[in-house]
């Protein structure tokens, strides 16, 4: 059920001054009788519903919170701003859980029961591969949040991400750890050789090495559901590296960056984008210092959007916005802006579903968008068009608890 803080009644003339929070994870669209309703009769109160199927159980919503965050206060700002013309929008949230099953799930119930006009989701590229096919053949545009690994945008024509892929992002990082330590010589490399995303992580961190002749010393693999990386790690730190890079996710890959330095390991670590959330903190704790994240957000962008992002961010969190919640936050702007453009063509809640769903993915490849990431666009294909990247490293306090991402210069 939709659980709505002020009460459905009172809602829709309070989002514009209030601005109402929905808390709505499992929440149902009403059902349309015709084969072929209008957007607003699917809609409990007459407002655009956007689906958001992202992971909030199991590890992965270590990622997924942040997604959930940002898409909610996206909700907020553009419905304060006037929602599509006038007409607000409403996040219809559906629970992928971790794995593909529950992202197919998810995306059935976004697509058929609440009838959603686009959806922002899923959380993994794993995920992705599985359930952006369901979407892209009910002709359902899917935004990835987060989706990184090579071949997303091309799942299909319905399938578009404003997650930056791992080729764009990934070499940065070693970039800016060859900056710090000039001496970087030997490297070890491991990743989780059950998700696609790290797969695909690491090929691009492979061949980044390589392309800055460095010497690739081993190759290790582990699972996402690993707890133990003993063998992994002493295996490396036997060949003496100066850089450990991990691709994988983040409770594994915080326990692994935890063992690699409990074995003993000095020398620099790189953590891909499946460890870029604060959330590993209280994996790795203190021993998470240092570690290296290349961005795709930099909480300072200084643009009018970002800066009331990050301030909202801030007010309900104490710390500075996540990538992944910038990500998610600039997935549900896409559908806002494209939607007004339709809107602005003919009144898209009186548009049929099918209809509106194809045109608003066409729509929504044609534009430019002045996101919290920056100004993106996109390729025919989907893929995000984006410029600027940036690489943190993790600075824990004394207390080996706290900790924050400080960006390098
Ligand atoms: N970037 C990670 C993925 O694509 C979260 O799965």
């Amino acid at each position: 059920m939709s659980k709505i803080s002020c009460g459905i009644a009172l809602c829709i003339p309070l989002i514009f001054t209030i601005g109402c929070t929905s808390n709505s994870s499992t929440t149902t669209g009403s059902s349309g009788t015709s084969s072929s309703p209008s957007t607003s009769e699917n809609s409990a109160q007459g407002a655009i519903p956007i689906g958001i199927g992202v992971a909030q159980t199991s590890n992965v919503a270590l990622l997924g919170q942040e997604e959930v965050a940002g898409a909610k206060l996206a909700e907020q700002y553009f419905n304060e701003k006037g929602g599509i013309n006038g007409t607000p929008i409403k996040l219809i949230f559906q629970d992928t859980g971790g794995d593909e099953a529950g992202a197919i799930n998810a995306f059935q119930a976004l697509i058929s029961k609440d009838k959603v006009v686009g959806i922002v989701g899923p959380t993994l590229s794993q995920q992705a591969f599985s359930a952006d096919p369901i979407a892209d053949r009910a002709k359902v545009p899917v935004i990835g949040p987060s989706n990184t690994a090579k071949g997303i945008p091309q799942i299909g024509e319905f399938v578009a991400r404003v997650s930056a892929p791992v080729s764009i992002v990934a070499p940065n990082a070693v970039k800016a750890a060859l900056k710090i330590n000039p001496k970087i010589k030997k490297v070890a490399v491991f990743f989780a050789q059950n998700d696609a995303f790290s797969k695909s992580e690491t090929e691009i961190f492979q061949q980044t090495v390589k392309d800055q002749k460095l010497d690739l010393v081993t190759v290790q693999k582990f699972q996402t559901t690993d707890t133990d990386f003993q063998t992994q790690a002493t295996a490396a730190i036997n060949l003496k590296p100066d850089l450990a890079i991990i691709s994988g996710l983040a409770a594994d890959g915080g326990n692994l960056v935890r063992q690699l330095r409990e074995l003993g390991y000095k020398g620099t670590i790189i953590g891909g984008n499946g460890l870029n959330t604060s959330n590993v903190l209280p994996v790795c704790k203190a021993l998470c210092d240092g570690v290296l994240i290349a961005q795709a957000y930099n909480p300072e962008y200084p643009s009018a959007l970002n800066q009331s992002f990050r301030k909202a961010y801030q007010a309900q969190s104490k710390k500075e916005p996540p990538q992944f919640s910038a990500q998610t936050f600039a997935g549900v702007q896409v559908f806002v802006e494209a939607l007004k453009v339709l809107d602005r063509q003919s009144k898209v809640s009186k548009k049929p579903l099918a209809e509106l769903r194809v045109a608003l993915n066409q729509q929504l490849l044609k534009g430019k968008y002045d996101t919290p990431l920056g100004e993106i666009s996109f390729t025919p294909e989907g893929e995000v068009v984006q410029k600027d990247f940036y690489v943190a490293q993790i600075k824990m306090d004394a207390d080996g608890v706290n900790g924050k991402f400080t960006f390098l210069k």
